[in-house]
């Protein structure tokens, strides 16, 4: 600290006020910045703004552990100290609770929720209870009767608090010793007790986490084209890329309608959200699906080289599907305008995998659109296609259920591919109507949801490979779905047999993708220059805005692409040079295929890695949506969110004086520093009276 600064004598002066106070503790209190804490940004779409934010210096209030719901009077009205910085305990992280803040804003200053290490056995879910209700395919136009969630509510849970927007900062603070040390303070110093004013000083907490944008994407888009000189950027719009490949390779030099080809295409969503920022595991959401799917394109590796089916298959991978579908109505776009290897005349079927994690008893479901189906060719097909997938289902230990004909698709991507032409479509799920997920779209939708439980004491690379139930009922699940895409492909049921998912590979998937990504298997997959992408914890899947801000992709989405050439491609032997460079040789053509140069395994007898080329029909493709290529920022039909920038994101406690005590001290303040203004003055003026022997003249700097 700067001796020399009047902040240093105005708080000396404080201590001198106050002392009854041990100055040494309200130093140290000063500013104890927060890490382990996540903001709630705002978000935009075409017509409105979400999520939270605060002014522009950062929003700072006394702080308040909410006790009950009953508790909410003291920050909302009887409280002496407002504006007031609420804690939050998970329980009391409700709709009602929410809102009434809301409607009190000027009373509160922000809020921090307390994320516990153990979720709420009833469930939670910020998400709407009709996710996606306005951009699937069911509208006034089309099965009218079924729009909005009219039929059947997918997601009771949802109390849509995540589509809320609130104008102050809300926080998540991890359960851990910081948290207590907040508590710690509020109870010392806040604690209202037998319903009188506390005394000052009082805990207080500074959140800062000011936006950028306002109104909507179309407003902010416009700001952002208006300063595009000197790029002063409002917003981005969401979006990543989609991860796809073929069992045969296209050459993807050449797009549009292919004459005598037909496609089953097989999908899943690679994303996930929650309230927060940037924290969204998905576990159940959209990982139980992705890894169902890559584990059955494994699955098909050998038999689709030895009896290869009459169709191909196209596996996709979609980002950005919690908000508005922005990967599969990208690709959609793309096939409508040849800007894809194939285009959807090509597409014979589509099968999706939903959520299938969660089961209750032995039942998978089959989702299919009544509206399509009402048309006799199409009903047709997809009844071909129920059948094929029970045949698929033979001799597993689960069975296979149709809803009641009426009941529309869950929110799904075949939705956007309906929306354009009634494609046979069936979408694999654990749920009849109602979602079995508790935790939809909510940081709970974790590792523990999905039972990844191991024996205790075993090193990390041992639960690699140790086997959990989930990882042995998903890979059932995998072993149906490769052999019911093989047999949609027109293959032979006769191989069906040599059609068998790995549970070894699912359960090193789900614990690179729910528990740990840095662990030997998913290093041996990635460039070297990659490693740093892996963590000891799980990646987030939130979509975020990797696309415009020109940064790396996605580490799902990378995982995803290298994790899928490993299980479909081919090691080669090319070096390096020639990894990047394979046109120059025979036999390999980057139009037909990808090539990734992986970092390997350290072989047994040596000490380095030894790195190697995967060839294989992965690509990436943009998953950003055809609103932005379009410029229409208004859109309707496709996905307009788009994300805030902000400079910068902290939170942090400290003690704070009374107001009146404040303005005292910042007026004593002012006069020490006149004082001593006027003291140097006087000294500089007669310094050379003063100190007659030392001072030239012109040397004094005062
Ligand atoms: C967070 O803060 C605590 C104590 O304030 C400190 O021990 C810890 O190292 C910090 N963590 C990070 C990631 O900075
Ligand atoms: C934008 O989001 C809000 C809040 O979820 C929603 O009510 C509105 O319908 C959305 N607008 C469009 C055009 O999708
Ligand atoms: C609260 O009130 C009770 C009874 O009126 C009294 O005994 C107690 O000391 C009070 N506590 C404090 C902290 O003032
Ligand atoms: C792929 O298409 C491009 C562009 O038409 C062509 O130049 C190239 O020879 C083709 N490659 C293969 C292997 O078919
Ligand atoms: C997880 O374990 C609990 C208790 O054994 C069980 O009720 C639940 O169905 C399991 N969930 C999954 C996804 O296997
Ligand atoms: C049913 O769908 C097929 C294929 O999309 C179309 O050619 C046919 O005209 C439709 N039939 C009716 C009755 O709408
Ligand atoms: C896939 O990964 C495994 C384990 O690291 C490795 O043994 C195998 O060679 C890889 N295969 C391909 C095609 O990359
Ligand atoms: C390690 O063993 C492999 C196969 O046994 C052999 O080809 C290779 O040369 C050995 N490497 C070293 C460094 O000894």
């Amino acid at each position: 600290m700067d001796l020399g600064s009047p902040k240093w004598v105005t708080m000396l002066i404080v201590c001198w006020l106050y002392k009854s106070i041990n100055c040494n503790s309200v130093e140290q209190k000063i500013y104890v910045e927060l890490n382990n804490t996540v903001p709630c940004v705002r978000l935009l779409n075409a017509t409105h703004q979400i999520g939270c934010q605060s002014s522009l210096s950062g929003d700072v209030g006394v702080l308040h552990v909410l006790e009950s719901e009953a508790d909410l009077d003291w920050p909302l009205s009887s409280g002496p100290n407002p504006p007031y910085m609420v804690i939050l305990e998970s329980p009391l992280f409700t709709r009602s609770i929410m809102m009434k803040m809301k409607n009190a804003s000027r009373r509160i200053a922000g809020v921090a929720v307390v994320i516990p290490n153990a979720s709420p056995p009833q469930g939670f879910s910020p998400h709407t209870t009709c996710p996606n209700e306005n951009t699937g395919v069911y509208s006034e136009k089309y099965g009218a009767d079924l729009a909005n969630c009219n039929t059947t509510v997918w997601n009771p849970l949802g109390n849509g608090l995540s589509y809320e927007e609130f104008d102050f900062p809300i926080f998540s603070l991890k359960e851990d010793h910081q948290t207590e040390v907040i508590k710690q303070c509020y109870f010392q110093h806040n604690r209202p007790a037998n319903s009188s004013a506390p005394v000052y000083p009082l805990c207080a907490m500074q959140l800062y986490s000011h936006m950028h944008a306002v109104t909507d994407t179309a407003t902010c888009m416009r700001r952002n084209d208006i300063f595009s000189i000197n790029p002063e950027m409002m917003c981005d719009p969401l979006g990543d890329y989609n991860v796809w490949s073929t069992i045969r390779p296209y050459n993807n030099s050449v797009k549009g309608h292919k004459e005598n080809e037909t496609v089953v295409l097989a999908a899943a969503r690679l994303d996930s959200r929650s309230f927060f920022w940037d924290v969204a595991t998905g576990a159940e959401g959209s990982i139980s699906g992705f890894v169902t799917l890559l584990a059955a394109a494994q699955a098909l590796r050998e038999v689709t080289v030895v009896a290869p089916p009459t169709r191909n298959i196209l596996f996709a991978f979609f980002q950005g599907e919690a908000f508005d579908y922005i990967g599969s109505s990208r690709m959609v776009y793309d096939m409508e305008n040849n800007k894809f290897v194939i285009d959807l005349d090509n597409i014979h079927s589509i099968l999706e995998v939903g959520q299938v994690g969660v089961r209750t008893g032995s039942n998978l479901w089959l989702h299919s659109d009544p509206v399509s189906r009402s048309n006799a060719s199409v009903n047709t097909e997809v009844m071909e296609m129920l059948a094929n997938l029970r045949r698929a289902a033979a001799g597993l230990n689960f069975s296979l259920t149709e809803p009641t004909v009426s009941q529309p698709l869950p929110p799904s991507s075949l939705q956007r591919f309906l929306r354009a032409r009634p494609i046979p479509g069936v979408v694999l799920a654990d749920h009849q109507s109602a979602y079995n997920n508790k935790y939809y779209e909510s940081v709970y939708d974790n590792d523990a949801y999905l039972n990844l439980t191991y024996p205790a004491g075993l090193n990390p690379e041992e639960k690699l490979e140790f086997e959990t139930d989930t990882a042995k009922a998903l890979a059932e699940v995998a072993t149906m779905v490769a052999r019911a895409l093989y047999k949609q492909a027109d293959g032979d049921e006769a191989q069906f047999d040599n059609i068998v998912a790995d549970p070894k590979i699912v359960t090193q998937m789900l614990y690179g993708f729910l528990v740990k990504s840095d662990n030997s298997w998913f290093q041996a997959l990635l460039a070297p220059e990659l490693k740093s992408l892996l963590q000891p914890s799980p990646p987030e899947y939130y979509v975020g805005v990797t696309m415009s801000a020109n940064s790396a992709v996605n580490t799902p989405t990378r995982l995803v692409q290298h994790i899928l050439a490993n299980l479909t491609g081919n090691a080669t032997s090319l070096n390096q040079t020639s990894c990047q460079k394979p046109d120059d040789l025979e036999n390999e053509s980057k139009h037909l295929y990808s090539y990734l140069w992986v970092q390997g395994t350290v072989p047994p007898n040596g000490t380095e890695r030894e790195g190697f080329c995967v060839r294989s029909s992965v690509r990436l493709a943009k998953a950003l949506s055809p609103a932005f290529e379009l410029g229409e920022y208004s859109s309707s039909a496709y996905s307009t969110w788009t994300e805030s920038r902000w400079k910068f994101i902290k939170a942090r406690i400290f003690l704070v004086a009374s107001h009146d005590l404040e303005m005292l001290t910042l007026g004593v303040g002012v006069a020490v520093l006149l004082a001593s203004l006027l003291v140097t003055y006087f000294v500089s003026s007669k310094a050379d009276v003063l100190f007659s022997s030392a001072r030239e003249p012109g040397n004094a700097t005062y």
